[in-house]
């Protein structure tokens, strides 16, 4: 199905009736305002300002080191390259989890800064009153269950979630309370197709799916592993549609040496 170019702005309305109509969503992360631009224009729905930055931007090991002001920051500069996506920006690690009131202040300094569009944070039951907090004042909010990459110390592995009867019955219970609560979306990490699949029919709002299989309403990829922009990360669920980090590097090979042989610049490259 090609992109459907009537649509001038995605809402988080927009998403739901996607899936009351079957029609599938797509969502990529993004952290900088040229990457935002081409994505917006090349027609994806949704913009994932991902506390993945961390990683994928800074370096870091897990999503745990990132500050407000950071995801602040990569927000403010994705917004500037869209004109047509919905951006969602993640809470960060710390930002969300003492209290509710620290939740709400944390939701609103990233709407009064970025002009992004909704937050998302992590966990189910635990984060229920935040969520019901930042809903309150007007702030839409998508939830995150499953892999929960926030809790990495917590797990101790990135390994696919809720394959056992006790999680995976929490898992569902917590996805209906954050419905209930009044989030427009849930991402689900890393768990069972059929388990995604079950948890999708049950929801009227839409799940969007990373490695939880076919039966999300929607799916999302870290930009840097769907362009191949770090080709060590091969994990069964990505599928990488262009290998960058081979063409950077080729493409640096041969500035460099251009640079060296005094090729680049030529006669017509100066004034
Ligand atoms: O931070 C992120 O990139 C995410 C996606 C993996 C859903 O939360």
């Amino acid at each position: 199905m090609s992109v459907n170019k009537e649509i001038k702005k995605i809402t988080t309305n927009t998403i739901q009736k996607m899936k009351a109509n079957g029609e599938k969503i797509s969502m990529l992360t993004a952290y900088d305002f040229s990457f935002a631009r081409l994505f917006d224009m090349a027609g994806i729905d949704v913009l994932l300002v991902g506390d993945s930055a961390s990683n994928v931007m800074a370096g870091h090991e897990t999503t745990l080191p990132i500050t407000l002001d950071q995801i602040i920051y990569h927000a403010s500069s994705v917004i500037r390259g869209v004109s047509r996506s919905l951006v969602v920006v993640d809470l960060p690690f710390g930002s969300y989890q003492s209290n509710s009131r620290e939740a709400l202040a944390s939701a609103i300094r990233i709407m009064k800064e970025t002009g992004a569009h909704a937050v998302k944070l992590e966990g189910g039951e635990e984060v229920l009153e935040s969520a019901k907090r930042i809903l309150a004042a007007g702030v839409p909010v998508m939830g995150h269950l499953g892999l929960t990459p926030q809790s990495i110390y917590k797990f101790g592995t990135y390994t696919v979630r809720a394959k056992e009867e006790a999680e995976a019955e929490k898992l569902k219970n917590d996805a209906r309370l954050l419905q209930e609560a009044g989030c427009f979306a849930l991402v689900l990490e890393k768990i069972p197709a059929m388990l995604a699949k079950e948890v999708s029919e049950s929801l009227d709002i839409p799940t969007i799916g990373i490695g939880a299989g076919k039966y999300c309403d929607g799916q999302v990829l870290v930009m840097h592993d769907m362009l191949g922009i770090n080709t060590a990360f091969k994990p069964r669920f990505l599928r990488q549609y262009l290998n960058l980090e081979r063409q950077i590097t080729e493409a640096v090979q041969h500035y460099v040496s251009d640079v060296k042989a005094n090729d680049f610049p030529n006669e017509q490259e100066q004034y």
